[in-house]
């Protein structure tokens, strides 16, 4: 295990915040049973997930959904490398669902021979690390950045929590076909939510009537997700998180950021990282 600084520490190639890093837990992950029925969303952080996890289990639950349920969503849909707080994973009840940031090599290779349902959802790269940033001064258990500047040099050097945007759009995007993976971008979410909300039930194979994706989509607006208690992560404690989880939830942010010769330097980086992957993101919506 490398230390990156006091709170960051690569293991096995990936970025994990120290504190929440469980290495035998992580090693387990190799040896963990998948079943048909599982349901993953993986992302690099940042890019969505919270919003995605919503989403699924909207889907999933549109038929049964108990208003009075109390769980919190992270509790239907526990982070796969963090098991802290959570009963065992094995004993969970089909179908699971997961959440991940994790790149392929840490996952359980059954995921390659079960093809369980993996949801994939990537972000322009520049708005991530505006998020990111911000987020870096919420969450405690990450270093609170100097300034952009300094953020951005970690960032793309790979050297934040999760490791590189780059290597992880890369890495999932070129295996894509050996899972069974859904890829969407929260651009695309963004400007047509209710088409993102019917992409997904279909691939979850829940078949949803216009009326009940109409519910999905309604809960899951920024503005209506952000006063959902079981949803923002509001219910995260002071000591964790001190800000708002949902913060603006928009494209092209980074404009309000990036300096001229930042913008020039990434897109630069961008160009050269990105030219053989046949992805096209949305930098700003007019
Ligand atoms: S994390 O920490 O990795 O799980 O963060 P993640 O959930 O992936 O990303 C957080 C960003 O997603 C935005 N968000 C939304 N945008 C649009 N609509 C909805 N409903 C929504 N929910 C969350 C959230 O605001 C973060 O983006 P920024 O740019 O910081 O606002």
């Amino acid at each position: 295990m490398e230390k990156i600084n006091d709170y960051l520490c690569r293991y096995k190639g990936y970025v994990f915040v120290t504190e929440k890093l469980i290495v035998e837990h992580i090693d387990s992950l190799q040896n963990f049973e998948i079943r048909d029925s599982d349901v993953f969303l993986v992302t690099y952080p940042k890019s969505g997930t919270i919003w995605t996890q919503n989403i699924i289990l909207l889907i999933c639950e549109s038929d049964n959904r108990d208003e009075a349920e109390q769980s919190n969503n992270p509790e239907k849909m526990p982070w796969l490398e963090f098991p802290q707080g959570h009963s065992d994973f094995s004993s969970r009840a089909s179908p699971r669902y997961f959440a991940s940031h994790l790149t392929p090599a840490l996952m359980p290779p059954g995921l390659k021979d079960k093809k369980p349902k993996i949801v994939y959802v990537a972000r322009n790269p520049k708005d991530v690390a505006v998020s990111y940033f911000h987020f870096s001064h919420m969450l405690t258990k990450l270093e609170t950045p100097k300034s952009f500047e300094e953020f951005l040099q970690q960032y793309l050097a790979g050297d934040v929590g999760g490791s590189s945007w780059f290597d992880h759009i890369r890495v999932w995007h070129t295996h894509k076909d050996e899972y069974n993976i859904l890829f969407l971008t929260y651009e695309d979410m963004i400007m047509d939510l209710r088409s993102a909300v019917e992409k997904i039930a279909r691939f979850l194979g829940r078949d949803l009537d216009e009326a009940a994706i109409s519910r999905v989509v309604e809960k899951a607006t920024f503005k209506n997700m952000r006063k959902d208690p079981k949803a923002n992560y509001e219910f995260l404690p002071t000591e964790i998180l001190q800000g708002k989880f949902m913060r603006k939830g928009t494209v092209g942010d980074w404009k309000n950021i990036f300096t001229v010769a930042q913008n020039e330097m990434f897109d630069r980086i961008y160009q050269e990282r990105m030219k053989d992957l046949p992805l096209k993101f949305i930098w700003d919506i007019k």
